[in-house]
């Protein structure tokens, strides 16, 4: 048997996935069930990817352990899985203690090969995409290119792996082999924002958290999430401890990943493998974005749209039908509700489960409810057999090419074509005469074995509807795709059985706000859960955090609060708390220290010496031991970026503004 090998990113470990997380895992799951009914032996692998310093602050946050942290996801997302119908074969995690020992070997290979050494690094980091950027890359403000989250200046000593030296070998294998990265759009990205200008060595250890895998010859250092990541792919399969299985799956045949995440895979990832003599995957399909309003789907940026809402209301082949028919896979699409419901009346509720409620009854009414037999075939029939046994080589074509959009709606088009048909044929006047009997029979027969084709179509990419399909008509045995080119398979005589409506329509503005409520109720019970496993910040940290409430109301109320101008003199960390500076301020001849969280978005360097506005009579407060002079004034943007409120001119510290 052929073997085939596809693999989703290995996902951060988030208990708020949304349908834009969902799109990779859909899709793969399809290519998985689209392989196998076509006779492969397919290995589909994900999983999390559990390390490193953004995991580490969110578990300090939640008060809990990194492990116990990513232990609780990970049992949310393989729920989710599950309710969604994805056929996963591995769930490989990055804490796994059998991954973490194949990181060290690996990493210790290259650097015995003379591929990994010793340097300092400086350079722009962005913590939640865990990456290192040079000052070129950065965008308005030192943000992060990817995220648009401002950047630290940081410095550290690190591993280099030489990745500089691969820069041709990429462009030689992208030249050589265009299938290697998919769609074509992303291997123009890749030469021209990285490739072209040269590549520089990459930073691949951390010392400055330890959540993390070992440098097994370094205990100082960590490997970089990246390289411990990408690894999954192969430990997934039983590299370094099943050899067999790993030279029956490996090289993989695709590694699907998000647009964002293509040069990973197409730079990094091959180049680590050429260093580690392993054979490179044979394609790279970057995806693009499931956007809402136009707008890449986030957490802080208030548009996430869950899963979960979706299945329950309308079942999870609704959700997956949706995103692989309305989106082409290679390009961004956007989400909206109406489009959503829109998609579901016509597709689902219209086309397919009309045809199936007309078939059904049908057969009830004029044959007892058993199948009857095809006697004759009229020009009709024979255009409606044509293209129900050739509609295979069309899906066929575009699912070689990862085109979900376009092999459904060839599916489409034949459930379209039955519905046209018996509207044509109108089975209702050929009952009223008895004579036309055997005409009826052949038209219920044609419809009976069409639908038996597209049961096979469909079962792919919503399996559970082709299930029911096949209940409904009887059909028994394997689903073979070899039968989709073969007419005449329906056993005459079975009895149909109506199982009811298969996707009823929906009233798209009732449902929008039912799927709201849902949205909103899953919103409370997942902080609910979250509380019970999250331990709650100790009581006297609740209270220190507390700011005086400053209640407004009048223009005499916004002149009691008093603001002025203060120099940054200097900055340092906050001695009990990662997250916290301490900006030590001269406000004319005063001295004060104001404790803030603003070190995620800025570094020291770029707050020394800058004026900045300063609330400066509230009541002092405590943050973890530091008394707090004082609150700074920022302005901060849905996705978290950050600007602190100053003034045009440089008027001298101390200055009241109001
Ligand atoms: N941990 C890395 C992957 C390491 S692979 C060795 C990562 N994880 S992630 O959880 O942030 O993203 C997982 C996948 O979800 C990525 O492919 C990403 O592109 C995808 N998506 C996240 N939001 C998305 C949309 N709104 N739309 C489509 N896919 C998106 O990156």
């Amino acid at each position: 048997m052929k073997n085939y090998y596809l693999t989703t990113p290995i996902y951060y470990p988030s208990d708020n996935l949304h349908i834009g997380h969902t799109y990779c895992t859909v899709a793969a799951d399809s290519i998985k069930k689209y392989k196998q009914l076509q006779g492969y032996n397919v290995f589909f692998t994900t999983g999390t990817d559990e390390h490193g310093q953004k995991i580490e602050q969110k578990a300090i946050e939640a008060g809990v352990s990194p492990k116990e942290y990513v232990d609780n996801i990970v049992v949310s997302i393989k729920e989710l899985w599950k309710k969604m119908d994805i056929h996963y074969d591995a769930f490989e995690r990055s804490t796994d203690p059998k991954h973490e020992k194949v990181v060290q070997e690996i990493f210790q290979k290259l650097y015995d090969k003379g591929e990994i050494y010793k340097s300092e690094y400086e350079g722009y980091y962005c913590t939640p995409c865990e990456t290192f950027w040079t000052e070129a890359q950065l965008g308005e403000g030192h943000t992060c290119p990817d995220c648009g989250r401002v950047t630290q200046l940081n410095k550290e000593e690190t591993y280099f792996f030489r990745l500089s030296k691969y820069r041709d070998k990429l462009l030689e294998l992208y030249e050589k082999n265009p299938e290697f990265l998919q769609p074509l759009s992303r291997k123009h990205e890749m030469v021209n924002n990285f490739l072209k200008e040269g590549l520089e060595d990459l930073s691949v250890s951390r010392s400055s958290f330890d959540w993390g895998v070992k440098v097994p010859f370094d205990e100082k250092h960590v490997v970089y999430v990246w390289v411990d990541a990408l690894s999954c792919y192969l430990t997934a399969i039983g590299y370094g401890s099943d050899e067999e299985k790993f030279n029956e799956f490996w090289p993989a045949n695709v590694h699907l990943v998000g647009k964002e995440i293509v040069r990973f895979h197409a730079i990094i990832w091959p180049a680590l493998l050429m260093a580690l003599d392993i054979e490179l995957p044979k394609q790279i399909f970057g995806h693009g974005w499931i956007l809402f309003d136009n707008d890449k789907m986030s957490k802080s940026k208030g548009n996430v749209v869950y899963p979960e809402p979706i299945i329950k209301l309308y079942g999870s082949d609704a959700l997956k039908y949706f995103l692989l028919r309305e989106f082409s896979f290679g390009s961004d699409g956007s989400f909206t509700k109406e489009k959503f419901m829109k998609r579901l009346n016509s597709d689902l509720a219209n086309d397919l489960g009309n045809l199936l409620s007309r078939t059904v009854s049908m057969v009830e009414k004029y044959n007892d409810g058993y199948i009857p037999e095809a006697v004759e075939a009229e020009d009709i029939d024979k255009e409606l057999i044509d293209l129900a046994t050739t509609t295979s080589q069309r899906v066929d074509e575009a699912m070689n090419h990862f085109e979900f959009s376009v092999a459904l709606e060839e599916i489409w088009k034949l459930i379209r074509r039955c519905n046209k048909y018996i509207d044509e044929t109108t089975p209702w006047i050929l009952a009223k005469e008895e004579s036309k009997k055997q005409r009826l029979d052949s038209v219920l027969y044609n419809l009976s074995d069409s639908l038996r084709i597209v049961s096979i179509l469909i079962q792919p990419f919503i399996s559970d509807t082709s299930k029911k399909i096949r209940k409904s008509l009887n059909l028994k045995g394997e689903v073979k795709w070899e039968d989709t080119n073969s007419w005449g398979l329906s056993q005459p005589g079975e009895k149909v059985k109506n199982l009811g409506v298969l996707f009823p329509r929906l009233d798209i503005e009732a449902e929008i706000k039912k799927l709201d409520e849902e949205n909103e109720k899953l919103a409370k019970e997942r902080a609910e859960e979250k509380a019970k496993w999250q331990k709650p910040v100790k009581k006297e940290e609740a209270e220190e955090k507390v700011a005086e409430p400053v209640n407004i109301s009048t223009i005499d109320d916004f002149k009691k609060l008093e603001i002025k101008v203060a120099l940054v003199e200097s900055v340092e960390d906050h001695p009990n708390a990662d997250k916290l500076y301490l900006l030590n301020l001269k406000i004319g001849d005063e001295r004060r220290t104001i404790v803030s969280s603003i070190k995620d978005n800025f570094s020291k360097e770029y707050l020394t010496g800058k004026k900045i506005l300063v609330i400066t009579n509230l009541k002092p407060a405590k943050f973890r031991g530091i008394e707090s002079k004082g609150m700074l004034l920022a302005a901060e943007t849905a996705d978290g970026r950050l600007s602190l409120a100053t003034i045009f001119d440089d008027l001298p510290d101390g200055t009241v503004v109001g």
